[in-house]
């Protein structure tokens, strides 16, 4: 039983630690079936591997630890509990690495036939890794029938023309969303979703699209920089909701204390440490802490269903 024991930590260690997947065939039989009961996936051996593979190039100084092994008297069940942590340094899953220390843990209860593992029920905390890596999902808004006809809107029209056409009807500014890339250049895009979430603590939240190519600066950031547009930067927001390579190469710009680019001539910018970058599927919204601000006697630029309005012209009712 001790032999059995020792030469599962061997093959474990070898392939999760040292990516040395081939050591498994010791201790998988050859039907093996692993089911993890957070993402409900049923894997084979091959399969197994190559999800191995694939966290290690994410997490590579990834080491797991056994924490403990027991198999019961007659050698037909076990269970293993383990924690592992690493560095999130490369993508994983379409998720820009972090470069944050990450740690989980687990619990696998085993099957064994002929001396070998033959399944497996894995069970590790999902929730508590993503929320390490500065992930949540919405994932509970995602379930399939949210494209279904809206009936009692006239002529039926789909949740997405409804929506859009919300929309259209509601007025916001403009911002202009930054942060510092990895080497410290300025990034930015024009965006409409800033909305203020709380005063104390002061919390503001801005959406923005994961295609974006500011998007992976802005993820790995640890602070943005948010511009209100003033109504003289109307060619300033042509600029940063276009994908020209250089947006800041025309412009005055600062750095914020924590080097976000804040833009001369806003209406008015703010500098917001990251709290939050919960995960909506095609965006993030990204939540942030105020930290610093500065307000400028410049009108705002006004935004509505496509156009720009002078916010210095506005008629009070
Ligand atoms: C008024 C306006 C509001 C916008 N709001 C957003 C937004 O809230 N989130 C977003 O991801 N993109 C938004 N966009 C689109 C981006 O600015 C646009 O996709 C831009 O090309 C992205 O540039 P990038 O890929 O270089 O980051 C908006 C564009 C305009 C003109």
């Amino acid at each position: 039983m001790q032999e059995m024991i020792e030469a599962v930590r061997t093959a474990w260690q070898a392939a999760w630690d040292r990516g040395d997947v081939g050591a498994l065939d010791a201790v998988l039989h050859p039907e093996y079936v692993r089911e993890s009961t957070g993402s409900l996936r049923v894997i084979d051996t091959a399969q197994y591997k190559q999800d191995i593979v694939e966290v290690r190039a994410a997490f590579p100084d990834l080491a797991t630890e056994i924490d403990s092994l027991v198999i019961d008297a007659d050698g037909t069940r076990a269970a293993i509990f383990w924690h592992s942590s690493g560095t999130f340094t490369n993508e994983l899953q379409g998720v820009p690495a972090t470069g944050r220390r990450v740690q989980t843990r687990g619990s696998n209860m085993i099957t064994l036939r002929d001396g070998l593992i033959v399944h497996e029920r894995v069970t590790w905390d999902h929730t508590e890794l993503l929320a390490d890596l500065g992930i949540p999902s919405l994932r509970s808004a995602f379930e399939a029938g949210d494209i279904d006809p809206i009936v009692d809107v006239p002529g039926g029209v789909t949740p997405f023309e409804a929506l859009k056409g919300f929309n259209r009807q509601f007025i916001t500014g403009v911002t202009v969303v930054t942060a510092a890339d990895e080497d410290g250049r300025p990034r930015g895009l024009a965006a409409n979703s800033y909305a203020s979430v709380s005063l104390e603590p002061p919390l503001v939240l801005v959406c923005v699209q994961k295609t974006s190519s500011t998007y992976p600066a802005l993820f790995r950031s640890t602070h943005l920089g948010i511009n209100i547009m003033s109504n003289e930067q109307r060619d300033v927001v042509g600029v940063f909701a276009s994908k020209a390579s250089d947006k800041f190469a025309e412009l005055d710009w600062h750095a914020g204390p924590d080097g976000s680019p804040l833009i001369d001539g806003s209406a008015a910018s703010i500098e917001a440490e990251i709290k939050e970058r919960f995960q909506a599927k095609t965006h993030t919204v990204f939540i942030a802490k105020v930290t610093h601000a500065e307000i400028a006697e410049i009108a705002p630029m006004v935004y509505k269903a496509g156009r720009f309005f002078d916010g210095a012209a506005l008629t009070e009712l």
